[in-house]
This record gives C-alpha cells, sequence and structure tokens, in this order.
C-alpha cells in the first residue's frame, strides 16, 4: 500500500531527525495542487516533545532535504503553516512503484495471511413476489464482494437463501383455492397477479388474513396438497428468479432456501435448550439476547410461535446450523436490506450465546433504499413497484436512444452495457447509502456511469492495439496529464484494500471513475500514435498497458463484463 510505504519512510526520517513516534499518519494531499501527499503529526511530535509546532515542522522538513537517501524518494517535502507536512514524490518514486504492478497485484499488497471460507449470502428472493429493483442492490453488492473475496485468495460458498416457505405463499394457496385453479393453472403470469391481490386483500381482511397463515403452517407440517401446490409455484417462481439474476450476471453455488433449515430446526432447538436459553413467552418460545449495555432495546428472538410456528429466525438459525456441517466456515456474511438490522443482531446474538458461532464470525452487510426523485422508494409513474424484467427493458430503450449507432449493435453487446448502467450506478455509492435512481442519467457516456468507464476502457485497448511496443519504463515524467495519471495508479491497492476490508465495493468503483477521467485527460492531450520520440512513445504506452489492466481487473471485480464495441 502505497500510503503505508510512504508512513514508512516518514517515520523513518523523523527518527533520522531525533524525534522517535510509534506511528505517523499520512493522507492523499487536500490541496493536490500543492502537492502529492501530507501528513498532519507536527502537533503530535510538538506535544510530545513539548516544543513549538512551527520551530520543529521547519527543522525536520529542511533535514529531511537535507538527508542525501530520501531524494530518491520525495522530489520536495515542505512545511506548511500552522502543522502541515507537504509532500511531493519523486518520479522514480512514483516509476518503481508502476513497475511493480505491472509483476503482480498481489505481490505489493498486504495479502490475507490465510486463506479462510466465507459463506455469502445474497439474493434472498421471496419465492412467488415479483422481484422489482429493490431486489438488485444484493445482486450487486453481493457478487462483488465474494469476487473481490476470491480475488484475495479466500474460498467462497454463495447462497441465495431464498424466502420460499413464508406467508406468501399460503396467501398464494389461499388465491389458487379461491379462483378454483389447479396446479396447472399455475404460471408466472398468475403469480404476478395474484400475490399482490392476495397481500392487499390480507391488510384489510382479517380473516383471509388469518385462513392465510393458516394455510402456511400447515404446508410447513407437510400438508400433501398444499406441498404440490407449493412444488409448483416454486418451479415457476424460480425459473422467472434465475433468469433475472442470470441477466444480472450473479453466481450461485447454492440455491437453498428457508425451506432447507426446517431439517435443522430441532438440532437448533436441542441446542438452544441444552444451554438455557428458550424460555416462554405469551406462549411462544423465545430466545433472551438482550444485553445489559444495550443503548436500544434488543427484543428477544422469538424461535417458536404460540401455534407451533417456526419464524424468519428460526430458519436463520438453522440455516447457520446447517453451513457449518457443510461448510466450516470462517465467516458469513449477509447482503441484506439495512431494515433487518434488528433481525440479524438477535440471530447473531443467538448464535453466539449459544456456540453455534462467535458473533465476530457474522456480519450483516446492509445496503440501504433505491429511491426515486422524489426521495421516497422507487415507483412507476403508475404508482406500482416496476418489474425487474421491465426495468432492463427500458434501460435498453434509453440506452439505444442515446445514439443513432447503438441500434445495430449485437443483443449481447446491449445486455452488457445494460449490466454496466445498472451496476455502476448502484455500486458507486456506499452500500448503505440510499440512492435516486435515474436511468436516463446512468445511462449517460459521459460522467460517472458505467458506459463512461466502458468506453474509456475499450478506447484505451484501441490506441495499444495500434501501437506495439517494448517492456519498459523509464523514470522520466512527461506533462502533467502523465503525472496525474502516474499518481493516481498508485492508488489501486488501497482502493482494493478498503473495499475488501470493509465490504464495500463503492471505494474501487469510486477509484475505477477517477482512473479512467485521468486517463482520458491522458490520452486527449498526449497524442501518442503521431509521437516521434521511441522512448517517450515507450512510456506512455506502458503507461496506459498497466492503467488499462487494472481498469479491466476492476470491471472484473465490480461483476462488469466489456461489450465488443461501444
Ligand atoms: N427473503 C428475505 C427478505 O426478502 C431476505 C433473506 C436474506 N437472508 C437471510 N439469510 N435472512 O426479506
Amino acid at each position: 500500500m502505497i500510503i503505508e510505504k510512504l508512513e514508512e519512510l516518514l517515520k523513518n526520517a523523523f527518527y533520522k531527525c531525533g524525534y522517535e513516534l510509534e506511528s505517523i499518519k499520512v493522507i492523499k494531499s487536500n490541496r493536490p495542487d500543492l502537492c502529492d501527499y501530507q501528513c498532519d503529526d507536527v502537533f503530535k511530535i510538538a506535544k510530545v516533545y513539548r516544543k513549538n509546532p512551527i520551530e520543529i515542522g521547519e527543522m525536520i522538513v529542511s533535514e529531511i532535504n537535507n538527508i542525501e537517501e530520501f531524494n530518491k524518494y520525495f522530489d520536495k517535502v515542505e512545511f506548511a503553516r500552522p502543522g502541515f507536512i507537504n509532500i511531493i514524490v519523486s518520479d522514480e518514486f512514483i516509476n518503481n512503484y508502476i513497475r511493480s504492478m505491472e509483476k503482480d497485484i498481489k505481490a505489493i499488497m498486504n495479502m490475507p495471511e490465510k486463506s479462510e471460507t466465507f459463506v455469502v449470502d445474497f439474493g434472498g428472493a421471496n419465492v412467488a413476489k415479483p422481484l422489482h429493483v429493490g431486489h438488485m442492490r444484493t445482486i450487486m453488492v453481493g457478487e462483488s464482494v465474494s469476487r473481490i473475496l476470491r480475488f484475495l485468495g479466500h474460498k467462497t460458498v454463495t447462497d441465495v437463501h431464498l424466502g420460499d416457505y413464508g406467508l406468501q405463499i399460503g396467501q398464494v394457496i389461499y388465491g389458487v383455492k379461491r379462483d378454483g385453479k389447479t396446479v396447472d393453472d399455475i404460471d408466472i403470469k398468475y403469480l404476478d397477479k395474484i400475490y399482490p391481490e392476495m397481500s392487499s386483500l390480507c391488510k384489510s381482511d382479517e380473516e383471509v388474513r388469518e385462513e392465510c397463515a393458516l394455510i402456511t403452517k400447515e404446508l410447513q407440517a407437510g400438508n400433501e396438497e398444499y406441498q404440490k401446490l407449493w412444488k409448483k409455484i416454486m418451479e415457476v417462481s424460480i425459473a422467472d428468479i434465475k433468469k433475472n439474476y442470470d441477466y444480472l450476471g450473479a453466481n450461485f453455488d447454492y440455491w437453498y432456501g428457508e425451506s432447507d433449515a426446517y431439517d435443522y430446526l430441532e438440532e437448533v432447538e436441542k441446542i438452544l435448550e441444552s444451554k438455557s436459553l428458550l424460555t416462554e413467552s405469551n406462549g411462544a418460545i423465545v430466545v433472551n439476547v438482550a444485553k445489559e449495555d444495550d443503548k436500544k432495546e434488543v427484543p428477544p428472538l422469538l424461535f417458536k410461535k404460540s401455534n407451533g410456528a417456526y419464524l424468519y429466525a428460526s430458519t436463520d438459525l438453522g440455516t447457520i446450523v446447517q453451513r457449518m456441517k457443510d461448510f466450516n466456515p470462517d465467516h458469513i456474511l449477509y447482503v441484506v436490506d439495512n431494515r433487518q438490522g434488528l433481525h440479524f443482531e438477535q440471530v447473531f446474538r443467538a448464535c453466539d450465546l449459544s456456540g453455534i458461532i462467535p458473533y465476530e464470525s457474522l456480519e450483516h452487510l446492509g445496503y440501504g433504499t433505491v429511491n426515486g426523485e422524489d426521495g421516497k422508494p422507487y415507483k412507476t409513474r403508475s404508482g406500482d413497484n416496476p418489474k425487474l424484467e421491465g426495468l432492463f427493458e427500458k434501460a435498453r430503450e434509453i440506452f439505444i436512444s442515446k445514439k443513432e449507432s447503438n441500434k445495430d449493435m449485437s443483443r449481447e453487446d446491449i445486455d452488457k452495457i445494460v449490466n454496466s448502467i445498472l451496476k455502476f450506478a448502484d455500486l458507486q455509492n456506499s452500500r448503505e447509502k440510499d440512492y435516486v435512481f435515474d436511468l436516463n442519467k446512468f445511462s449517460d457516456v459521459s460522467g460517472k456511469t458505467g458506459p463512461y468507464i466502458l468506453y474509456t476502457y475499450l478506447r484505451i485497448n484501441k490506441i495499444l492495439k495500434e501501437e506495439g511496443m517494448e517492456y519498459n519504463l523509464t523514470n522520466k515524467i512527461y506533462n502533467k496529464a502523465d503525472r496525474d495519471l502516474r499518481l493516481k495508479m498508485l492508488d489501486y491497492v488501497d482502493a482494493l484494500e478498503l473495499s475488501y476490508r470493509e465490504r464495500k465495493p463503492h471505494y474501487l468503483a469510486e477509484y475505477l471513475y477517477n482512473l479512467c477521467t485521468v486517463c482520458n485527460i491522458f490520452y486527449q492531450t498526449n497524442h501518442i500514435s503521431g509521437l516521434e520520440d521511441k522512448v517517450n512513445k515507450n512510456d506512455w504506452l506502458y503507461v496506459l498497458t498497466i492503467s488499462n489492466n487494472l481498469i479491466k481487473e476492476m470491471l472484473y471485480l465490480l461483476g462488469i463484463e466489456v461489450p465488443t464495441i461501444m
């Protein structure tokens, strides 16, 4: 990591000046017009050594500039009042780092010490309910996080964990029976119609609601007629979910669902029982997970209702027991809406208390809502939740309408671009934040968009294809656009490490966009093809080649595929 390297260098420089500090902090410059990096620790040193910060700062800087060995790292180190050290790194330093990137990124990263197993639980669609725009985030974040983990040498087990045994199934079965339909009548059109209808009916009609709950319970208890209908509902709905997830390029090792957890509930109950964690509360069976120092109340986890039915939290516990047996993971990650934060807190605590898996091994990677321009969850003009497939269609239309020649592109290329539109729009936002869904803006080829990134990548590819090059890099940097690009390249590893540590792909997406911006300025200012100077030309081709490799790697890590042309 470049920052760490600079911190080490500067710490050493301070030491040589007679100041010993345990750690110092270097950051990217707040004023790129003045310097590349800065260190704001002068106050800290002044405090420790009880000296005036300005005096101490100026002294350190003048000494560092006099120490021969630092010349090859720093071009200029300056003191800026009241307590900053501004650093301009040397061209040699930059180029050495770029050379090391050419070989293997992993060689310059702090790679995880050991390879661990991560279960990544994402997707999580509810069978029989139509997919809409809100269902995309878990796919994009989950897929990208999984790719980043694997890139860093970990093993991942991805599981879609469908909601396939809940009340919505009881509601649909109720509808099927009410309409006098049979198994053969259940298709996706019928499901799309019946679920919203039943869901609103249940809101207004208490009797229907109870009937649906009863059907759900009997289904879970093995009622044959209901099981038959359920299987058909599953078949139809999962085919539709798969189609949508495939379109978005999500990869799942397992298509398990909540229903699969039922085989493990007895075992969960035994474990909880043996640790005396089960208590009765108003006829229901619960696990108390509150802690004394809780700032906010954490209510008990509801394990079994008074009518004997299991709940969402029980199936999550069952699934964890199953995962421990099947995969023995070191970590389980849940890429699920922020609004389920409390649910996961309860489940994680119950796991910890019962010794199923430690709390620290479980992570809820929450994400925010996809909003419309009004700041409320995205809806169509008519006020309903647009189906995901319709949204893909709309994105295709918008992209095609942007440019005359887009009409002639292959369907495959267009689909890749549509994917880039949706994914880059999503992944550039820190996952826990909401964002406003604006297809028109996202589809533009200029701006912070997927098409802009793909365009840049393909454009560089074209330049590189036209020119051959020898493989070496001198230590010369030719102009500002050139230096800006090279300096930006140095940040790649930091972005990747942050994305990994915080499980947040937006650091990579943000960096990818910034890298593409400086690449664009670079090749617009520096016309490589007409260059007479062979050495210069080769240097620039080298820099562009590495940049393009980085862009390619990041596109992969974000789950974005590259079309043949744009
Ligand atoms: N089906 C759930 C829902 O739509 C999401 C599942 C998330 N994963 C989990 N293990 N609970 O709310």
